[in-house]
Order: C-alpha cells, then sequence, then structure tokens
C-alpha cells in the first residue's frame, strides 16, 4: 500500500503522454478495467487485518478517483482538438475562385431585342412597352378588328374567362403611347405576344417589335426607307428584301414584309416552306379608324406601323433553322452565343 502514492503518480504521467484518445483509453483499461491494476489492489484488500481495510480501500477510491478525473479531463482537451483539427482540414475558403465556372451568354432572342432596339435608339425612336395582359378593346377593337371581324380568326386567341386576353400582338401598345396624345412620335415597341400555334417557324410565345411613327406627311416611302435601314443593320449583309401587298385592319394599305432565306439563298428549302422567302413583319400606314379610337386627329397626323417577328430576325442572323430550339433551354445550343 505504501507504493500508492508512486502508482498514482505513474498512471498520471501516463495520461499526460497519451497524445490520441485510443492511448488514453488503453491507459484506463490497463489501471481501471476490470482486471486493472487498481481494481487487483482492491481485490488484495482481503488479505489486510480488518482494522485497516476501511482507511486502505478509502485510499485506492481516492486515486482511482484521481486518475478517473484525469482521464476525464484529457479526454475533453483531446475530443476538442480533435473538433478543431477537423474544422481546419475542412475549412472553406471563400475567396478562392471557383472551378470551371462558365460564363453565362445573353440568350439569343434577348440578344436580336437589344440589338433591334439599339439600332431603331439611334435613328431617333423611343422605346415602350406594354402588359402582355390586354383587354379586347387594345388588342381588337380599337385596332378596328370589332367582334364579328374575320381578322379574329387569324389571331388564335388564349382567352382568360372574365374576358381578358394574353396580346397576340404588340399592337396594343400603338393604341396605348397613342392615346397619352404626345405627337409627333417615333417608337419602338417590343415584347412577348401569345397564339395559340406551334410548328417549325411558330411557337405559342414569341417576340415581337412594333413600330411606330406618327407625324404629319408620314409616307409609305417613309416606311419602306426605315425598314430598309433597319434591315441591312440588323443582318449588316445583303438579304433580299419585298414588301408583298397584304391586309391588316389597323392598316392601309397593307404589306408583308419578306426576307430572301439565308438557308437556302432564296432556292427554295424546309425552313421556307420552298417559298425562298421568310416573313418577318407586317406593315402599313395606320388607318384612320385607329386614330379615331386613340383620340388623334387623323386630318392633321399620319403614320406607318409595323410589326416584326423577333425570333424570325434571330434566326436569319445566327442562322438557326427551327425556331423552337430558342425555347428549349438547351444550354448546348444556348452556349453558342456569345456576349450581345
Ligand atoms: C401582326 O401581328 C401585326 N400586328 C403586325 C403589324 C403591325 C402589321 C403593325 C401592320 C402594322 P402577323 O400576325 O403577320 O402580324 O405577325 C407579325 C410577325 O410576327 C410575322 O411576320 C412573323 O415574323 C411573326 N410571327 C407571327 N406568328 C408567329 C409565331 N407563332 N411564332 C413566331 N413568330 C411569329
Ligand atoms: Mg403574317
Amino acid at each position: 500500500m505504501g507504493d500508492l502514492a508512486t502508482l498514482v503518480r505513474q498512471t498520471l504521467d501516463e495520461v499526460a503522454a497519451s497524445t490520441t484518445l485510443a492511448a488514453l483509453d488503453e491507459v484506463r483499461v490497463r489501471w481501471l478495467g476490470k482486471k486493472g491494476l487498481f481494481t487487483e489492489q482492491l481485490k488484495a484488500l482481503g488479505a489486510l487485518p480488518a482494522a485497516e481495510r476501511p482507511a486502505a480501500g478509502a485510499r485506492i477510491n481516492e486515486a482511482k478517483q484521481a486518475l478517473q478525473s484525469a482521464i476525464d479531463a484529457a479526454t475533453e482537451k483531446l475530443a476538442a482538438a480533435a473538433i478543431e483539427a477537423e474544422l481546419a482540414a475542412g475549412r472553406i475558403d471563400v475567396s478562392l475562385p471557383g472551378r470551371g465556372e462558365a460564363r453565362g451568354a445573353v440568350h439569343p432572342v434577348t440578344r436580336a431585342r437589344l440589338r433591334i432596339e439599339s439600332i431603331f435608339r439611334n435613328s431617333g425612336f423611343e422605346v415602350a412597352s406594354g402588359p402582355e395582359i390586354e383587354d379586347d378593346f387594345h388588342n381588337f377593337e380599337a385596332l378596328n378588328i370589332p367582334a364579328d371581324h374575320p381578322a379574329r380568326a387569324m389571331h388564335d386567341t388564349f382567352y382568360f374567362p372574365d374576358g381578358r386576353l394574353l396580346r397576340t400582338h404588340t399592337s396594343p401598345v400603338q393604341i396605348r403611347e397613342l392615346r397619352k396624345g404626345r405627337l409627333p412620335l417615333a417608337m419602338i415597341m417590343p415584347g412577348r405576344v401569345y397564339r395559340c400555334d406551334y410548328d417549325m417557324t411558330h411557337s405559342p410565345m414569341f417576340h415581337q417589335a412594333e413600330g411606330l411613327v406618327v407625324d404629319e406627311n408620314v409616307s409609305f416611302a417613309h416606311l419602306k426607307a426605315t425598314l430598309q435601314g433597319f434591315l441591312q443593320a440588323f443582318f449588316e449583309k445583303e438579304l433580299r428584301m419585298r414588301l408583298r401587298p397584304s391586309y391588316f385592319p389597323f392598316t392601309e394599305p397593307s404589306a408583308e414584309v419578306d426576307m430572301s432565306c439565308v438557308f437556302c439563298d432564296g432556292a427554295g428549302c424546309r425552313v421556307c416552306k420552298h417559298t425562298g422567302w421568310l416573313e418577318i413583319a407586317g406593315c402599313g400606314m395606320v388607318h384612320p379608324n385607329v386614330f379615331k379610337a386613340a383620340g388623334v386627329d387623323g386630318e392633321r397626323w399620319t403614320g406607318y406601323a409595323f410589326g416584326m417577328g423577333i425570333e424570325r430576325l434571330a434566326m436569319l442572323r445566327y442562322g438557326v433553322n427551327d425556331l423552337r430550339l430558342f425555347f428549349d433551354s438547351d444550354l448546348r445550343f444556348l452556349s453558342q452565343f456569345g456576349a450581345a
């Protein structure tokens, strides 16, 4: 029993020397385990005279306790250090540059729209927009398309239960701008339009850019020159343009604008439905009834208007032969278009 103090000092030295949790546990088992040396000591108490046993037992238990608390303290310290080390190893440096980050690009339709806006801005047009959910008045009535007008059949309209609708073209923005009464004006009005329509050159949601110029003595010649100038600036190459007499209730006279097909150079192919031409816009001189509905004096003011299909322009400029590719969100397709 005399060397109990020595034993305790020895065990505490071992605890202090343990640098891992596993080593500490070994110490614990060797001294305090079922076959541990302190347990042996307790067993040896039986050999002592009865009078000495309680005091000797108390001293052994005290030594055990001291060892146990030393082990507990060391365990806590090592566990905390282990967590610290793990955290340090897994620390994320948020200032490091990312791996394999790809640069995004402007969607080709947006690119085409920005290009259209900038070309028209450069020739003095303002850019305006209107709501995609329209009422019958702006989308049809004020554009000289009364309820029983056969031209309504040309528009495969999506209606809401309350009679409102998804605008079928950007022409209603003409009405909204004219009703503000700020004349003369020259405006380009791009935006989304909706029709129940789907094939290689039609999609149920697509984009148009409406053009409107109202001033004194505006003529069809101005319209043609504007379109020609725009198309030259937009495509930066020789594409033929033709005006085909057509009909819109809101313009008189009216025409449709065709560009020679870039895919077959006018020879005829699947994309242009073997005509050699792709229709990109409708246009004409603002109809007197439109001025009347918008509260504009048609005796004083004259104007021209046009509505271009932005996807069609994008197809021709970027050589995309199926309009639906624009809306599939396929990154392999989209990533081919760089920054604007
Ligand atoms: C109109 O929508 C008239 N509002 C255009 C207009 C404005 C005429 C001002 C006169 C004065 P149209 O339905 O033809 O017309 O459409 C105009 C252009 O939008 C077409 O030339 C075509 O380029 C494009 N377009 C029409 N339908 C679709 C579709 N489903 N998907 C993609 N582009 C389309
Ligand atoms: Mg048309």
